[in-house]
């Protein structure tokens, strides 16, 4: 569930705290967590009521209902390219969150590196910490908009290193691993024997003439990644927790096994509403992506104005904008722009070297967003008629 676990054990923002000081006061727009705002698209609600009167209440198997896990494979090639066999090689989980809390104590052992990029979704921080892993962060720049290069992971590569983290689009950077990087990483990790975790929660949100390529739809990357999605994103579905992972056999029934231990199965009435959301008509996904972009187009064009920079983003559902230009730090906005009414993350929430950065989400109908736009000028008008 996104950024309520922003708080990295080595972070410098407690983002649980500007949440609580947001809801002490009134009216303010959140630009703050990473929960889709749209309402679950109806066919799905009405897949759900169906499932409250029909289905039986008791659980199913805990790799997920055999239905939804058949919807599951189907989506894996027909939108990616891969080829999952829903007997074996794919487990649904209560959630994305829970899907990576899972994936790294499966993966990781005490000592193992993960290569990840900075800056980051930090849930894998305390995921990575609590298995006695180690983070190697590879920066990524706004200057390549955020695209990961494959030479700097190459140069970070040690004899304990057993992992790859991928997440694309990305959070927080809305970056996309271009087709042509994604391809030398699979040479890189065929050739040095990693592990590849693919975090593709964000796939269906790209813009302008971006591409997403699928690494374990490559050859011989099957064997050796762990692909992780889930419908909060896609089908505006947070608060149902359906998220899932596709991965080597083996790897799913040792993550099966620790999951029925935490939770015995992800909830059954949300498993047949996400076997509606994927089984079902997907004009849905499209219509949001559309409304997305118009509302990315004017946080873009708000933050030219007011001559802030960025890295173009190029997916997901976010901008992280650079505040350098303005020379105030991006805590110090994060305090200006609350103080007139509009919740931002500042850039320190996704890594220690990021306080030149800030956070912004699409997440709110686009004339709020435009009123939050107005409250930042009037934030940076105040701030700079005060240092005058
Ligand atoms: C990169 C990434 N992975 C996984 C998740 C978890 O998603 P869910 O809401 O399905 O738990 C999130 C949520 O924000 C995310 O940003």
């Amino acid at each position: 569930m996104s950024e309520a676990t922003t708080t990295t054990a080595t972070g410098a923002v407690n983002i649980f705290d500007l949440m609580e000081l947001a809801r002490s006061k009134q009216d303010v727009i959140s630009m703050g967590l990473g929960d889709p705002d749209p309402a679950t698209p109806a066919h799905i609600i009405e897949a759900a009521k169906r499932a409250i009167e029909a289905q039986p209440a008791g659980p199913g198997p805990a790799a997920g209902l055999p239905e939804l896990r058949q919807a599951i494979a189907r989506k894996l090639k027909r939108d990616n390219g891969i080829d999952a066999d829903p007997e074996s090689e794919i487990l649904v989980t209560t959630g994305g969150q829970e899907a990576l809390f899972l994936l790294i104590q499966t993966l990781i052992e005490p000592g193992d590196e993960v290569i990840v990029q900075d800056p980051r979704y930090t849930s894998y921080d305390d995921a990575i910490e609590l298995a006695g892993g180690r983070m190697i962060s590879v920066p990524t720049r706004e200057e390549d908009a955020f695209d990961l290069d494959p030479a700097e992971v190459e140069r970070r590569l040690t004899p304990r290193s057993k992992a790859l983290l991928m997440i694309s689009p990305n959070n927080p950077t809305a970056g996309i691993v271009s087709p042509a990087n994604v391809r030398r990483l699979a040479d890189i990790a065929r050739k040095h024997d990693l592990i590849v975790i693919a975090d593709e929660i964000y796939e269906k949100f790209i813009y302008d003439d971006a591409e997403h390529l699928s690494i374990a739809s490559l050859p011989g990357m099957k064997e050796r990644t762990i692909t992780l999605n889930g419908v909060s994103k896609t089908y505006a579905m947070t608060g149902w927790r359906i998220g899932y992972l596709a991965a080597p056999a083996e790897f799913v029934r040792a993550a099966t096994a620790i999951k029925e231990m935490i939770n015995v199965q992800a909830p059954v009435v949300s498993q047949w509403a996400a076997v509606a959301a994927l089984d079902g008509p997907q004009d849905c996904v499209e219509e949001m992506r559309q409304m997305y972009a118009a509302r990315r187009r004017l946080l873009l064009d708000a933050l030219d104005d007011m001559g802030f920079t960025y890295g173009m983003p190029r997916g997901a559902l976010y901008v992280w904008a650079n505040t350098a230009s303005t020379g105030i730090e991006a805590i110090e906005l994060t305090r200006l722009f609350l103080d007139e009414g509009v919740l931002i993350f500042p850039g320190t929430g996704f890594g220690e070297g990021w306080g030149d950065y800030m956070r912004m989400t699409l997440l709110q109908p686009i004339e709020v967003l435009g009123e939050a736009t107005n409250r930042m000028r009037q934030a940076l008008a105040k701030r700079r008629a005060a240092s005058e």
